[in-house]
């Protein structure tokens, strides 16, 4: 597909899914190249791994990552549990990474898809049936995420903003609802049932799951779709995946 097309692709839908041919002796030089044809500039080191204290526990001082960050400890047929939804960058404002991308280099027995949800289009949802609520998700105060690295206190590593707002002419989201979210109900009017609407049934709509194929690669809009690792099962080889992420959403 011509480059312009998968900006497009991706700035409209939210994501596109594209085959990258892996190379074991440099698994990021795909990445780079990806990002290229995009537009997109160097890969981008989020704020919690800029952290001198959680640099020091988790030994991260690159912007690509690998997933798990290390797949010699994963005993063969294990499980890995699901994670919850999230927008990457835990410590960044809203909109601070705009552009995820996610390369498979080798696929999980059984799950392991990402589930990708338009939080954006379910804010609109919420909107039309009960202003009060979407309006307490614009708050300032509305949403506090936190890390929870062992070893690294949490004091200093936590920010708190609106789940939804306008950054740079387009409307984009934060929503994050796991271990390392804290809702802010009460101190936010109407929050408590903004939250109930997204933990609800009237996201099934707004949802779909990916299985990415080992050479599929996953580019989606970070800043307006949340998104989740569902479980899996490791095979004889664990599974394994490799990331990027930009502050810059891709140029059509
Ligand atoms: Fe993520």
């Amino acid at each position: 597909m011509p480059e312009k097309n998968l900006a497009s692709e991706i700035n409209e839908r939210g994501y596109a899914v594209v085959s990258a041919p892996t190379n074991n002796h440099d698994p990021f030089a795909v990445h780079a190249a990806t990002a290229r044809t995009l537009g997109l500039s160097d890969a981008y080191l989020p704020l919690l791994y800029r952290d001198k204290e959680v640099r020091a526990a988790v030994g991260q001082v690159e912007p690509y990552n690998e997933i798990p960050r290390n797949t010699a400890t994963v005993e063969p047929w294990s499980e890995t549990p699901g994670q919850s939804y999230h927008v990457d960058g835990l410590l960044e404002p809203l909109g601070g990474i705009k552009t995820t991308i996610l390369h498979c280099l080798v696929q999980a027995h059984s799950g392991g898809e990402t589930e990708l949800l338009d939080s954006c289009a379910a804010f609109a949802d919420l909107q039309e049936i009960d202003e009060p609520s979407a309006q307490a998700l614009l708050d300032e105060a509305a949403l506090t995420r936190f890390a929870t690295i062992p070893g690294a206190s949490p004091q200093h590593l936590q920010t708190t903003g609106p789940v939804f707002g306008q950054v740079d002419g387009e409307f984009v989201t934060r929503f994050s609802d796991g271990p390392t979210e804290r809702w802010n109900t009460g101190q936010v009017r109407h929050l408590d049932t903004a939250l109930q609407h997204f933990r609800g049934p009237g996201l099934d709509t707004h949802r779909v799951r990916i299985r990415l194929s080992p050479g599929d690669m996953l580019i989606f809009r970070n800043d307006r779709l949340s998104h989740r690792g569902c479980p899996y099962q490791n095979g004889a080889e664990p599974r394994r995946l490799t990331r990027s992420m930009y502050s810059e959403r891709p140029r059509q």
